[in-house]
């Protein structure tokens, strides 16, 4: 069974949200930004704007018809300025326009009469000040200050991991159309259609019920489009709103990257505290997240990372306490990992550190303190069918570990100016949105009266599979065939109150509502096959098409069954709701039983670094990984080698950087990298781990689309691995992305002085 969408894709078929065509009348938006990061907005100077050619309207927040408040977990977001700026990029003024072209042009003709503030963004800075974006949040087990007395070994660090731009194909947009009823209709490229449907509601003082948002599909999301995806798809409701007319926003990709949030870097500290075997006794982290100028998803975001804090490990003695600080950058947000890869990007430093220090490989560290079944997190929850050894044991066997290492410690006793390095990654990954609420969604399906079907459900497709799947789980509960299946678009009339897709979760979530409805519908047609046809409903059943009683060929098909169910008025609609089992979770006491399951796996990394020039080459990753029963592999395959290389980039090339005004250096793809064919590892092979899945998951098909990303980690600690073999104990810091410029340093510390004082 192969992914539905990619032959579509590759003949240009697909429509996308700039595919859509233009209708009579459309106008073009283009968005003015503040040129400052931070600075009291006393007004703008749109007259010549409104004079240029083509120019129909320029809107401020006094357009606002309603509440110009975006926010969705804190309300510190206007849509558009209102007396202060608080990065740059900000949207400040929407011009609608006969043509794009025209609404730029008149855009750059907008002056902003603006008095500076300072500028942070720093988020140890910003947490020094007291710029806090909610309070600190501390998970706690067991009593790290005593356990650190008892500990052979402590360790204290500073482990520092930087942004990531989504790079999503598809840049942002929305295209709206006033419906007769004083409402507005739109497509949106977003993740979260429900997000943008609440929030272009309170914007324009309407009920949820007069915006309709439609998805069909995404040319990639990663997060960025989660809650970011918001503010195009409301302004291009507003200019819709305000003018009757269609209206059409897409950021280009350099506004796209100046004006929307990232992964959260991180600065961060540590101590862990080990006995004399080797075993994780205690571990503190403090977390300082850059969450930019709003709260978008920081909270939660943050709050992942104390989940992951100590990664696929046991530790029975934690302190973890994560700050969000507000910073004068656009606000980071969701990127795969939600947070999770920072955290454990910190863990993994801190044992690496420990390592260095006591003269052991990392690798006997990791490996003797994994979960094993039962194994209590911070969070309190246990672990349930855990396979954390199961998935390092096999990984270490079948890709000979042992015989990988000795490659390598070879290789680099023969070569002078070329070293290798080695590690390894386990992983572990809750699944479900941490705020339990969220983890419910609802699909709509139809028997049409030819025996062809459409489903609903709150799922977005953005190239992770999603729909495929959907697809396959109807096409089984229902014994027919995938192809008389059609997914339709995600709109928020058909199903409604829908969780973004996200948390890796969307296929677990719509597929079991998918699973539910279909059964449902497959019991009515069954109990209608026995009444109409006379046959015993024990052992009435429906395999490829073809209705069975008791294993034998019933005088009747799935055509004919249903037409039959038609003619006789039984309801050939049915709308399902699912809500995941089990979960609960306290955050005042941070402790409860927030995920449906865990996902685990290990990673194997080599690198060759070419110890002249700094440059290198990720040459083998190497994973066993934890799917359940998978019951697509290609899909499942496909994610973890995209999500693994997106986290090699994140680890290695990707460096997202600002000057201290808050200006985006790293503005295009000429001054930011990410990771291309060549960079990709050579060999990447991904074994199916044999596990039984989990009842939470989908079909047992456990969740696949975060995950990997941490598999990218290890690339990070390879090169590593690989400088000091070239520099033996050699104090590199723990500073991510790994770009050949600072193993270049790591290389020859002698430079890091250098360029110190030519700095100064
Ligand atoms: N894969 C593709 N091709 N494109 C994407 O945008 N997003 C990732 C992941 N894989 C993404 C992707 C992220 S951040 C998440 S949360 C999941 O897919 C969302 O989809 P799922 O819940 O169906 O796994
Ligand atoms: N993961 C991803 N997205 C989310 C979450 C989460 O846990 N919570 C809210 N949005
Ligand atoms: Mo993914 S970061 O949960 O959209």
């Amino acid at each position: 069974m192969n992914h539905l969408d990619p032959q579509r894709h590759v003949r240009g078929e697909s429509q996308y949200l700039d595919d859509v065509p233009v209708q009579q009348g459309t106008l073009y938006a283009a968005v003015f930004e503040s040129p400052l990061a931070h600075g009291v907005l006393h007004g703008l100077d749109v007259t010549a704007a409104l004079a240029a050619p083509g120019v129909v309207r320029v809107l401020t927040a006094a357009d606002i018809p309603g509440t110009n408040q975006i926010g969705g977990i804190v309300p510190d977001e206007p849509l558009l300025a209102e007396g202060h700026v608080h990065f740059r990029g900000q949207p400040v003024a929407l011009i609608l326009a006969r043509s794009e072209a025209q609404a730029l042009a008149a855009r750059a003709l907008i002056t902003a009469d603006i008095t500076p503030l300072p500028i942070i963004t720093d988020p140890r800075q910003a947490a020094a000040l007291g710029e806090l974006i909610v309070p600190p949040r501390t998970f706690k087990l067991g009593d790290s200050a005593a356990a650190f007395a008892t500990c052979a070994h402590v360790f204290e660090g500073v482990a520092e991991s930087g942004g990531q731009e989504h790079l999503y194909i598809e840049t942002q947009g929305a295209y709206a159309f006033p419906t007769e009823m004083g409402g507005v209709r739109m497509i949106s490229s977003t993740q979260g259609p429900t997000a943008v449907q609440r929030h272009t509601a309170v914007v324009l003082g309407l009920g949820m019920h007069q915006v309709e948002v439609d998805v069909t599909r995404l040319g990639g999301g990663f997060g960025g489009k989660e809650d970011q995806a918001t503010p195009w798809g409301a302004l291009a409701a507003l200019g819709a709103f305000v003018t009757r007319k269609p209206v059409k926003l897409v950021l280009d990709r350099h506004a796209d990257m100046r004006m929307t949030g990232k992964r959260h870097p991180y600065s961060s500290d540590f101590k862990i505290g080990l006995d004399a075997d080797l075993k994780i006794v205690a571990y503190e982290a403090t977390f300082y997240q850059n969450a930019g100028a709003a709260a978008d998803l920081s909270p939660a975001v943050m709050e992942r990372t104390l989940f992951h804090a100590t990664n696929a490990y046991f530790i029975p003695n934690v302190t973890a306490t994560a700050f969000s600080c507000r910073t004068n950058l656009p606000p980071n947000t969701a990127f795969r990992g939600f947070g999770g890869p920072q955290g454990m990007f910190v863990i993994e430093a801190a044992i690496a550190k420990a390592a260095e220090e006591l003269g052991v490989p990392a690798a006997d560290i990791q490996r003797r303190n994994l979960l094993r079944e039962g194994d209590q997190f911070s969070y309190r929850q246990r672990t349930e069918g855990c396979h954390a050894e199961q998935a390092w044991d096999t990984a270490a066997t079948l890709y000979d570990l042992a015989g990988l290492r000795a490659e390598v410690d070879a290789f680099n006793k023969a070569n002078k100016l070329k070293k290798k390095g080695l590690a390894v990654m386990p992983i572990c990954f809750g699944i479900s949105f941490t705020k339990t609420p969220m983890n419910q969604t609802r699909a709509l399906v139809h028997i049409y009266s030819d025996g062809s079907v459409g489903i609903s459900t709150g799922a977005v497709e953005m190239g992770q599979g999603v729909n495929t799947k959907i697809a396959q789980v109807a096409a089984r509960t229902l014994g027919i065939s995938i192809n008389r299946i059609k997914i339709e678009t995600t709109n928020t009339t058909r199903v409604a109150n829908t969780s973004p897709s996200a948390a890796s979760a969307t296929a677990d979530l719509n597929g079991k509502a998918t699973e539910m409805a279909c059964a449902a519908l497959r019991e009515r047609l069954l109990r209608h096959a026995s009444t109409a046809y006379t046959l015993n409903y024990e052992g009435l059943e429906i395999r490829d098409e073809q209705v069975l009683a008791a294993g034998i060929p019933a005088d009747t098909n799935w055509e004919k069954l249903v037409s039959s169910a038609f003619w006789q008025r039984v309801a050939l609609t049915e709308n399902a709701h699912y809500a995941t089992p089990g979960l609960h979770f306290d955050p005042v006491v941070n402790q409860g039983q927030p995920f449906a399951y865990h996902v685990y796996g290990t990673a194997l990394t080599t690198v060759t670094v070419d110890c002249l020039r700094g440059t290198y080459t990720v040459d083998a990753l190497r994973i066993a990984h934890d799917f359940g029963q998978s019951f697509n592999e290609v899909i499942d395959r496909g994610q973890i080698e995209g999500g693994a290389v997106q986290g090699i980039g994140w680890m290695t090339l990707e460096e997202v950087a600002y000057s201290a005004e808050g200006r985006l250096l790293s503005n295009s793809l000429n001054s930011y990298k990410i990771p291309d064919l060549y960079a990709a590892p050579a060999v990447l092979d991904v074994h199916f781990l044999d596990t039984p899945g989990h009842p939470n998951a989908v079909l047992r098909s456990k969740a696949v689309g975060e995950p990997p990303l941490m598999y990218g980690i290890g690339a990070y600690f390879a090169l590593r691995d690989a400088v000091r073999a070239f520099r033996p104990g050699t104090a590199l810091p723990f500073v991510a992305p790994m770009t050949p410029e600072r193993v270049l340093l790591g290389l020859y510390p002698e430079f890091v002085m250098a360029s110190k004082i030519l700095a100064d």
